[in-house]
């Protein structure tokens, strides 16, 4: 199977170039800006009708969650238009698609983990267009599924790990929420599972049994105790103080709570899920490697 990963050089994307030697019967090409545009309908759909494409693992994304309150056309243009290109252009190969959407879909307001099946309601720009982009993959009838994930983390780009050990080895103490409810997850691991769907479906359809599926780590924290995680794993001597959202305004909302449900996606395609504490030591592991 020929498979192509879009924004191949954000987070999921690079992890999937770091584990994609491992499927012998996955033939991986990546691609990102400004090679491959996915809001650009006529070189993307050449690209995928040239190159034989079978799958595609959508790793692009706008993933700039409080900038999109200013910038929606962009966000739109994206996490929307770009999904849409994809869909259609995979209808033409009958191919399959492996999208990536978010916690951010949730307003927060449950107090139980969230099932596939719970209506959504997102709270600001970047969960409402990452949701129209589900609902151009739900509602066409190619053989795709949508996985949302949740404080996505890797040892590649930006994220919150990495300002952590940066601030973290910088000043005597931090102020970090705890007021807000999730799971993180090692892009790594989710890497893996994307890896693994293809690979064992062969010719047989991902969305047989389902269309969306949720995937973060195991175990549930608040963002102070991932902070404190960090750096105790780290032996990094910086106090992290616990602080309420009101606290530490931004632009985009968050929910306060996003812990998602793995049961389905645990079940349907036997994936073996770590738990975040374990899968942040072996993030922390490369990142000091690399450093
Ligand atoms: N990060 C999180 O905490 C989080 C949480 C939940 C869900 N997710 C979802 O998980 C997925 C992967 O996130 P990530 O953190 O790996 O994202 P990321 O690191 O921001 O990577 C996204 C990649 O897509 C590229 N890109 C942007 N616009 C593009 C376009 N028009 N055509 C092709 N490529 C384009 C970006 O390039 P530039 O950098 O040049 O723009 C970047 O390389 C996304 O769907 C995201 O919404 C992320």
């Amino acid at each position: 199977m020929k498979v192509l990963i879009t924004g191949s050089n954000g987070q999921l994307g690079s992890e999937i170039k770091e584990l994609a030697s491992n499927y012998e019967n996955l033939e991986c090409v990546f691609k990102d800006l400004p090679e491959l545009d996915i809001c650009d309908t006529k070189v993307l759909n050449t690209f995928i009708i040239d190159q034989h494409i079978n799958a595609v693992i959508n790793c692009a994304a706008y993933t700039a969650v409080d900038k999109a309150e200013e910038d929606l056309e962009t966000a739109s243009k994206v996490n929307v238009k770009g999904v849409l290109n994809l869909v259609n252009a995979l209808k033409k190969v009958d191919g399959k698609l492996i999208h990536i959407s978010t916690d951010y879909v949730f307003d927060g307001n449950h107090s139980q983990p969230y099932k596939e099946t719970d209506p959504v309601s997102p709270k600001g720009v970047y969960g409402e267009m990452k949701r129209a982009g589900e609902l151009a993959v739900l509602n066409s009838s190619i053989d795709a599924i949508v996985i949302r994930t949740s404080w996505l983390y890797s040892a590649y780009g930006n994220n919150f790990v990495k300002t952590m050990l940066r601030l973290g080895n910088v000043k005597e103490s931090i102020q970090v929420v705890f007021d807000q409810i999730g799971t993180p997850t090692y892009a790594k691991d989710l890497a893996k599972t994307c890896l693994d769907i293809l690979s064992n479906a062969g010719s047989t359809n991902i969305s047989k049994k389902g269309k969306i599926y949720h995937y973060s780590n195991e175990g549930v924290t608040s963002w102070y105790d991932f902070a404190k995680a960090i750096m105790e794993i780290s032996n990094i001597e910086c106090n992290v103080i616990p602080i309420e959202t009101k606290d530490y305004p931004t632009q985009a909302i968050r929910p306060l709570y996003s812990v998602l449900d793995k049961s389905k996606i645990t079940s349907d395609f036997k994936v073996i899920i770590p738990h975040w504490r374990d899968s942040l030591a072996n993030c922390l592991k490369k990142i000091n490697h690399n450093s």
